[in-house]
């Protein structure tokens, strides 16, 4: 088998990326390793940028996300018991938009596989080889257990933050930076009413909670808790409970509790991989980066990692330049850095950590006023969250 661009991986920068190429006349092949239920089945994250759904639509993926998706015009900080609203519209002039990642991946897959593309479900033993030289290839099983090895012109590394393809590249080329935060993120999905027309991120004394949304009638909240924490500790009641005591306030809206449909439990971490590139491998989303997801930051990066990426790839076959992919980490790393800024800086104004002293604590709440009374604090916020325009 021989295609141009082999892609590991079918999460939001995968299928995206074969779309954009696609669109260009160039084909792709997906190798995944999981399941097409499990990947739609998936539910991690929920906000897109504006320039995120602007990209989608220009892709030919935003028919069902134009419908179905809830556009929001800002978000709440709630400390000190009261709600501040961050109005992103006035402030910058754009919006975001509330639309699950399973459904992004669900209406990629579905147009990948109407336009004829492959996506190689179920593959297992995957590894990638010779990347250092012009006939790189994948080798893998596929959902039969038969060996296969993929031929292409160049790799892309779509395989999240535990693929294959980041531990491929030989020791000493890559530098890593990262930062783990000493709590995890415990995620419900409820089948409910939204407590608040918008989310509201709530910076509460006995931590953090996220009340996001999924749609009318399904909820997605989040409470900060342990990283090992343990989920049978967590029944329904004390969660409903924990949710309404990070809620309550003078003002606090009316959280209406009902069946729980799922939970889990997220590590939080900040990675970057620098450079993204080596030699035909290139690496993009959470194979080269992660963000913890207070900044609503991943999905959005990974989206603006493959533009750059189908941009370089394009050029390649039209020009046989390689002059944008060489520069396609250099010119991609600048967002990483500002998102992991953004994450790190919104993770740290919003959570309660273990060793903060009361002088620490005073630092959060100043900094908290200053944003929400500020012009010039509530536009720093909402510039970064509704993201900077893609490449
Ligand atoms: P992934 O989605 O991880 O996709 C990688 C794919 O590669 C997977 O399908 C995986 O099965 C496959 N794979 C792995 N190993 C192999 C292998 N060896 N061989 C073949 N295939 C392999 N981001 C936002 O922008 N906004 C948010 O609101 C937000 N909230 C989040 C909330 C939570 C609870 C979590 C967990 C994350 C959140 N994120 C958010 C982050 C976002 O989900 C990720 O950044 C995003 O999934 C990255 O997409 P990706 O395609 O790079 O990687
Ligand atoms: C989500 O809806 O899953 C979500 C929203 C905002 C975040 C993180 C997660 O910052």
């Amino acid at each position: 088998m021989h295609v141009q661009v082999g892609i590991v991986g079918a999460g939001p920068a995968g299928l995206v990326l074969s779309q954009l190429l696609h669109r260009a006349g160039i084909e792709s092949v997906i190798v995944e390793s999981r399941s097409r239920a499990y990947c739609e089945g998936r539910i991690r994250a929920g906000v897109l940028e504006h320039g995120s759904v602007n990209l989608l639509n220009a892709a030919g993926l935003g028919e069902r996300m134009m419908r179905e998706g809830l556009v929001h015009r800002g978000i709440y900080l709630r400390f000190g018991g009261r709600s501040h609203h961050v109005d992103f519209t006035e402030l910058t002039g754009k919006s975001i938009m509330v639309y699950g990642q399973h459904e992004v991946v669900k209406d990629a897959i579905a147009a990948r596989l109407a336009a004829g593309g492959t996506i190689l479900f179920e593959a297992s033993d995957v590894s990638i080889e010779r990347f250092d030289t012009a006939q790189p290839s994948i080798r893998f099983r596929d959902a039969g257990g038969n060996a296969q090895r993929l031929a292409c012109d160049f790799i892309a590394g779509c395989d999240g933050f535990h693929g294959v393809c980041r531990p491929s590249v030989p020791a000493g080329v890559l530098t890593f930076y990262d930062r783990v935060y000493p709590f995890a993120w415990l995620g419900i999905l409820a089948d409910v009413p939204p407590v608040c027309e918008e989310l509201i991120y709530s910076n509460s004394e006995r931590g953090f909670a996220l009340f996001s949304q999924r749609s009318p009638t399904v909820q997605r909240y989040y409470l900060q808790c342990t990283p090992d924490e343990d989920l049978g500790e967590w029944p329904d009641e004390r969660i409903w409970h924990e949710l309404q005591a990070r809620l309550a306030g003078e003002d606090a809206p009316h959280l209406i509790e009902g069946v729980i449909t799922q939970k889990g439990v997220t590590a939080m971490r900040s990675f970057v991989t620098e450079p993204m590139q080596f030699g035909r491998l290139f690496l993009a989303g959470d194979a080269a980066h992660i963000v913890p997801p207070t900044g609503a930051k991943g999905m959005n990066l990974a989206l603006a990692d493959v533009v750059a990426l189908a941009h370089g790839l394009e050029r390649y076959y039209r020009d046989h330049s390689m002059a944008t992919l060489d520069v396609y980490s250099a010119s991609v790393l600048g967002r990483v850095w500002k998102a992991e800024r953004f994450s790190w800086w919104m993770t740290s104004m919003l959570h309660k950590f273990d060793d903060q002293n009361p002088f620490d604590r005073k630092l959060q709440l100043a900094e908290l006023d200053y944003i929400t009374s500020s012009h010039a604090g509530a536009q720093s916020l909402a510039e970064n969250y509704v993201g900077f325009a893609m490449t």
